[in-house]
């Protein structure tokens, strides 16, 4: 491969990666979505919001790095990398967890994928770096989006005991409400 082969050929690697981070961004937004208009906690709700909001100029800014580097920006989404739970557990959940036993499930899940994009922002600085030149210049957008994630996931993490004091009765409430045979504690398929 002549220097010149292989600077396209890792123009080309670098696009492909971009978009890849794009891809989570378009699924991490759909995701947002969902998650503001089900969540039953306020607080939630608004800092979602909000991270909505940012997301959408994380999108712009990849749109921007990837036609400035001669790509075409991505229009679909990855598959998130979230916990893909055996039937037999999902039944078993489906049929015993109480509404906030599910918002702090998906909050879990919200932790999951936020941190997962920061360390996908993470990644792809450091290939930058790797790659110097004209790949050098994504590092400052690109370290912007990575901030916003980590302080995301952050958001979560300092606002789950709040979340929990929240929720915890309501969950206590639920259970003792729960009629004995149908509660986890007697089924048989939990001994
Ligand atoms: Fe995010």
């Amino acid at each position: 491969m002549t220097k010149l082969d292989t600077a396209e050929f890792m123009r080309q690697k670098f696009i492909l990666e971009l978009n890849g981070a794009l891809a989570m961004e378009n699924a991490g937004l759909e995701r947002l979505q969902t998650r503001i208009s089900e969540t039953i906690v306020p607080e939630a709700k608004q800092q979602m919001q909000h991270h909505l909001e940012e997301s959408k100029v994380h999108i712009e800014r990849l749109h921007q790095l990837i036609t400035t580097l001669g790509g075409q920006p991505y229009q679909g989404k990855v598959g998130l990398p979230l916990p893909k739970y055996p039937q037999p557990m999902i039944e078993k959940m489906n049929n015993s967890m109480t509404k906030p036993e599910w918002e702090l499930k998906r909050s879990e899940e919200d932790l999951i994928s936020e941190s997962a994009e920061s360390i996908c922002y993470l990644m792809l600085i450091q290939k930058a770096q790797m790659l110097g030149g004209v790949f050098q210049n994504t590092i400052e957008q690109l370290s912007l989006n990575m901030i916003d994630e980590e302080n995301m996931a952050e958001w979560i993490k300092t606002n789950t005991p709040a979340m929990l004091d929240k929720l915890w009765p309501q969950i206590e409430e639920d259970i003792a409400s729960t009629p004995l045979e149908s509660s986890p504690a007697t089924s048989s398929q939990s001994r």
